[in-house]
């Protein structure tokens, strides 16, 4: 099936702190050339349908017209936990009081399989509905979690990654595995699951203080198992957490270096949040090419630090945006970007607006390894992308009015928008309307109080 998709592209082709003005493309009017799902090419209206002419004239061709509506990729939330949907909003903790009080007791509810299915569900009806359409994803230490996701995912065509947790100390009973049945159980996810569709599996170890290190170098056995599959955890977020690293890793010269001695920094690692970090864990990161999720939303939520990308600019640390959902307080990249732009300027550090759409997009695919496959429109990608509305409310439409240029526009979008800026988001060219939830408004009320 061929599609020609009308309104202003944007796009980012490289990272504007290292290519300036030339990391974003923009064609206005412009459109998208989609075949069988993937981009064939994005230019301006005109140019694109002289070129193309003789297959837009095809008869099965479908033309699409958003003409006066922005148009970019899919956001990828590269940090998230689908179990914690329910709690965010959890008031008044710091981390590791945080996880005991509200995450543990809610994941505690995903051995069953048929709850699991129904936050699955909602959570994906909450991505799409939020422009989301790739996210690297934490279930529960319950294997049954990660089959409920991965069963909902693929029923929308999503190109998804996620993982069960792997926790064998440091947490309660109930929400315990042990490196061996971590091992078998993630094992037998990534059989089932891994490069099924557009669905990869992450191996997942909550973080250092709730993984023995046996566990953690069982870890290291499934990646050597399984050399494309991704690694996800969480690094260096909190105070509190760093010092209890040191006291359970006293010979470990620092967090990231737990991490590393157990063979698991590489490649396609993620590592959310990497706030109180030292120089040699930059250039570490750096060197091994792994990526850090930045979670804005979280890190002032749950009151953890502020961020520093200007020294992961420095040290070349590939980095994505995270919501960390439900540490996080938005399912919205668009709120992640405004969240975002205030802890660099706390930090004397300006974010453009550009710099936010390439974290939410390409560089969120690079943080991925998925550069090629989805974060931009070229040539080959999945055209999994948002149309923006103009006008989501009239006085957005009235500010958005009065933009004079495209970096104004784009910022005022971003930093003013949320769901409601999300005109329709699209999967592969199809449009991505939600599936029926198992909630409505009042049986969420009933089922979930
Ligand atoms: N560190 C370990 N587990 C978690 C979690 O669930 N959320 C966040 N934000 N940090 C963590
Ligand atoms: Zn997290």
């Amino acid at each position: 099936m061929i599609q020609l998709v009308l309104g202003d592209i944007l796009d980012m082709v490289g990272d504007p702190a290292k290519l300036g003005g030339t990391a974003h493309r923009y064609f206005s009017p412009g459109a998208l050339l989609i075949e069988d799902g993937k981009i064939t090419e994005a230019g301006f209206a005109d140019e694109l349908k002289q070129k193309y002419a003789p297959k837009l004239s095809l008869e099965d061709c479908q033309v699409i017209d958003y003409c006066g509506h922005l148009i970019t990729p899919g956001f990828i939330d590269t940090h998230i936990h689908y179990p914690q949907t329910e709690m965010i909003a959890a008031y008044g903790e710091q981390l590791l009081t945080w996880l005991e009080k509200y995450a543990f007791p809610t994941e505690m509810q995903f051995d069953d399989s048929d709850y699991a299915e129904k936050i699955a569900e909602l959570f994906l009806n909450e991505l799409l509905n939020n422009g989301t359409t790739t996210a690297l994803v934490f279930g529960t230490v319950h294997p049954e979690s990660v089959d409920a996701f991965f069963k909902q995912a693929q029923k929308r065509h999503l190109r998804m990654i996620a993982g069960k947790v792997l926790m064998d100390r440091n947490c309660p009973d109930n929400l315990s595995d042990t490196a061996e049945t971590g091992y078998l159980e993630s094992k037998a996810l990534i059989e089932k699951w891994h490069n099924t569709d557009r669905l990869s599996y992450a191996i997942t170890p909550r973080f250092a203080p709730t993984s023995s290190p046996e566990q953690l170098a069982k870890c290291r056995d499934l990646l050597n198992e399984y050399p494309d599959v991704y690694l996800h955890t969480h690094l260096s977020e909190n105070k509190a957490e760093c010092d209890w690293i040191k006291s359970l890793y006293p010979d470990a010269t620092n967090y990231l270096s737990v991490y590393d001695n157990a063979g698991l920094v590489k490649k396609r690692s993620v590592f959310a949040h990497g706030i109180h970090l030292d120089e040699s864990e930059y250039q570490c990161l750096a060197n091994k090419e792994a990526a850090i999720s930045h979670c804005p939303t979280s890190n002032l939520f749950i009151g953890s630090g502020l961020f520093n990308l200007a020294k992961c600019e420095q040290h070349d640390v590939k980095v994505g945006l995270g919501t960390d959902v439900g540490g996080g307080s938005s399912f919205s990249m668009l709120q992640t970007y405004n969240e975002a732009y205030k802890i660099q300027q706390l930090q004397n550090h300006t974010m453009s607006a550009f710099k936010g759409l390439y974290l939410a997009t390409l560089g969120g695919a690079r943080a991925l390894d998925l550069e090629g496959t989805i974060g931009n429109f070229l040539p080959g990608c999945e055209a999994d992308f948002i149309v923006f509305d103009t006008a989501p409310t009239p006085f957005l439409g009235f500010r958005l009015a009065k933009c004079q240029d495209l970096h104004e526009r784009l910022f005022c979008s971003l930093m003013l928008g949320d769901d409601r800026m999300i005109k329709q988001t699209y999967i592969l060219g199809a449009p991505a309307n939600p599936f029926p939830s198992s909630f409505t408004a009042e049986s969420a009320q009933q089922e979930l109080v």
